[in-house]
């Protein structure tokens, strides 16, 4: 069993709303998927009880129950825990590394944002863990081209000593839709660019954090 930690300190980047699309995409992928809300905002879980029909199964804890839900899901044979974590404070989110295979570190292409995610591209570096940093929220391409405040980010994030994904999320309105019903935007628009975001995401995230073996025996 894996644990993919999503984090970001500064609010609204886009913890839950990745967090949310990914655990779905898990559990549509074939894994026994579990979403562990510890954030006492529960928007994760305002998400998965607006949808109808199966799903992740909704783990709402603090972060102090961690380490012991993760047993449970392993016993009980869950293949992948997605964590969506608060801003603050800090010790749930270094909670929420500490039981994490790989960290998701969610960043908009601002100045704020950037500082911010390097500080916890070194919380993760010191905590020994995998990490990769996902722009969400970027401005849609210009004429073919792509916003400067994107390649200005590109450029920064080079710095944090953190791999950045190549594929991140723009903008997009379907995001906010989607999850009002408890549904991830590949399921609520299945042809639209951000359902082809979040399915390469997943396919660039998923041997990362589950390793090729584990993908194969699942795919039988
Ligand atoms: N790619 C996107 N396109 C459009 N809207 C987005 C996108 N990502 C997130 N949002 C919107 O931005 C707002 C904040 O997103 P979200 O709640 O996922 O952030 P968060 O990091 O979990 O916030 P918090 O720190 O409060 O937990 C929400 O209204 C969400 O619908
Ligand atoms: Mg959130």
């Amino acid at each position: 069993m894996k644990t993919l930690a999503v984090i970001s300190r500064k609010g609204g980047a886009g913890k839950t709303t990745l967090s949310v699309n990914l655990a779905i995409t898990a559990h549509l992928s074939g894994l026994r998927t579990m979403l562990a809300d510890i954030d006492p905002q529960r928007s994760a879980s305002d998400a998965l009880r607006a949808r109808a029909g199966d799903g992740p199964v909704l783990a709402e804890i603090n972060a102090g129950k961690l380490f012991s839900t993760q047993v449970q899901a392993k016993s009980a044979d869950f293949d992948v825990i997605v964590i969506d974590t608060p801003a603050s404070p800090e010790a749930e989110a270094l909670q929420a590394i500490n039981c994490a295979d790989l960290c998701v570190l969610v960043c908009r292409p601002t100045f704020l944002d950037i500082a911010s995610v390097v500080r916890s591209a070194e919380a993760v570096r010191r905590l020994g863990k995998k990490g990769l940093i996902v722009l969400n929220q970027a401005p849609p391409r210009r004429n073919g081209a792509e916003p400067p405040a994107v390649l200005k980010a590109v450029e920064a994030l080079r710095f944090s000593g953190m791999p950045l994904a190549g594929v991140g999320l723009r903008a997009r309105n379907v995001f906010q839709q989607s999850i009002a019903h408890g549904r991830s935007v590949c399921e609520w628009e299945p042809k639209s660019p951000a359902a082809e975001e979040i399915s390469r995401l997943w396919t660039l995230l998923a041997p990362m954090l589950l390793g090729q073996e584990d993908i194969r025996v699942r795919a039988g």
